[in-house]
């Protein structure tokens, strides 16, 4: 049995896997139906959600399951039932459990505890099943799509804003494993955690890929494919993404920032705050794809359940 919690959860060949399932189920919506039964899947939040929870729900149901959504502010894990009790009941009624929470180690404590895969649907740290559709979204839009799986390897992405939060965390593992030259623009004093960048610069010595952090926006953007941005007032952290504004001033996305990559798109993961992280004239102009991106949640995950509920695609290769 295998987890998703964080993005070298899988290795680079398993990553492309997910991706190929997930474009053929965008190619063939009900094709696969793993969850027939129909199986329940526990899809639970501590934080707010509207992309995550529909694509999910949608997801499920389109895999012949049965979604539970389940906020914890209505259950018992609001009221503080230990996440191990909780692990043990879920699992033995529901097939999966996905959950946005808070620090990672309350989704490795759920892992550690489940008889059934975990799927980490964003936490501080990480937000792994934005970028497998982030990918999905650079191989359709770029054209980097081949026969056994998308081709990424030697597309340029450089994400710009806070360099310590998880979409950027992300971006550092999942474009890694993925061949690409991920590049990371943010202030020094937001700058990624070391130990991902060095999980990150591990992973691209055997993938090609490459890996920078830069503390200039110009830098990072320079002959790129994607621009990406997040806001900069994390779930659960807006005080110190407010206070933190004059210094991400020099990263917001504008046109003249985008005008230096190579014919690039422009990506956000959603929710926007338009004239903060990015102009309106980027996010609703012509090189902005990110309601494709948004839609992309769907298939992506789709992708990745099915490929957790097929052992016989994984079970030789748990991560170390
Ligand atoms: N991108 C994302 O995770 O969106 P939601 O917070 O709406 O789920």
């Amino acid at each position: 049995m295998r987890h998703f919690l964080r993005d070298d959860d899988v290795t680079s060949d398993e990553q492309r896997q997910i991706l190929a399932r997930g474009l053929a189920l965008k190619a063939d919506r009900f094709v696969e139906k793993p969850f027939a039964g129909p199986h329940t899947v526990a899809v639970v939040f501590d934080k707010s959600s509207t992309r995550t929870r529909v694509s999910f729900a949608t997801g499920i149901a389109d895999l012949g399951g049965s979604p539970l959504v389940i906020d914890a502010s209505g259950s018992q894990m609001g009221r503080g039932e230990p996440i191990a009790d909780t692990a043990r009941v879920l699992s033995s009624m529901c097939s999966m459990i996905v959950w946005r929470t808070f620090g990672q180690e309350r989704i490795d404590e759920m892992a550690r505890y489940s008889a059934v895969p975990v799927v980490n649907a964003l936490t501080d740290q990480f937000h792994p099943c934005q970028i497998l559709a982030d990918l999905l979204t650079v191989a359709e839009v770029k054209g980097g799509l081949a026969q056994s799986g998308p081709a990424l390897a030697g597309r340029s992405f450089a994400y710009l804003g806070d360099g310590a939060n998880n979409m950027s965390q992300s971006y550092l593992l999942g474009c890694a494993l993925a061949g690409m030259d991920v590049r990371i623009g943010c202030p020094e004093s937001l700058s990624p955690d070391p130990e991902v960048v060095q999980a990150a610069e591990q992973i691209a010595a055997t993938t090609g890929g490459r890996v920078s952090v830069t503390h200039s926006a110009q830098e990072a953007v320079e002959g790129v494919d994607v621009v990406a941005t997040d806001t900069w007032a994390s779930m659960g952290n807006e005080e110190a993404g407010h206070a933190a504004e004059p210094i991400l001033a020099p990263y917001r996305v504008t046109a003249e920032l985008m005008a230096l990559g190579k014919d690039a798109v422009f990506m956000h993961c959603l929710p926007a705050y338009r004239e903060h992280e990015v102009t309106s004239e980027v996010i609703d102009g012509p090189a902005s794809v990110v309601w494709r991106e948004a839609e992309n949640r769907l298939h992506a995950q789709k992708g990745l359940m099915a490929w957790l509920m097929d052992p016989q695609q994984h079970d030789q290769a748990p991560r170390d």
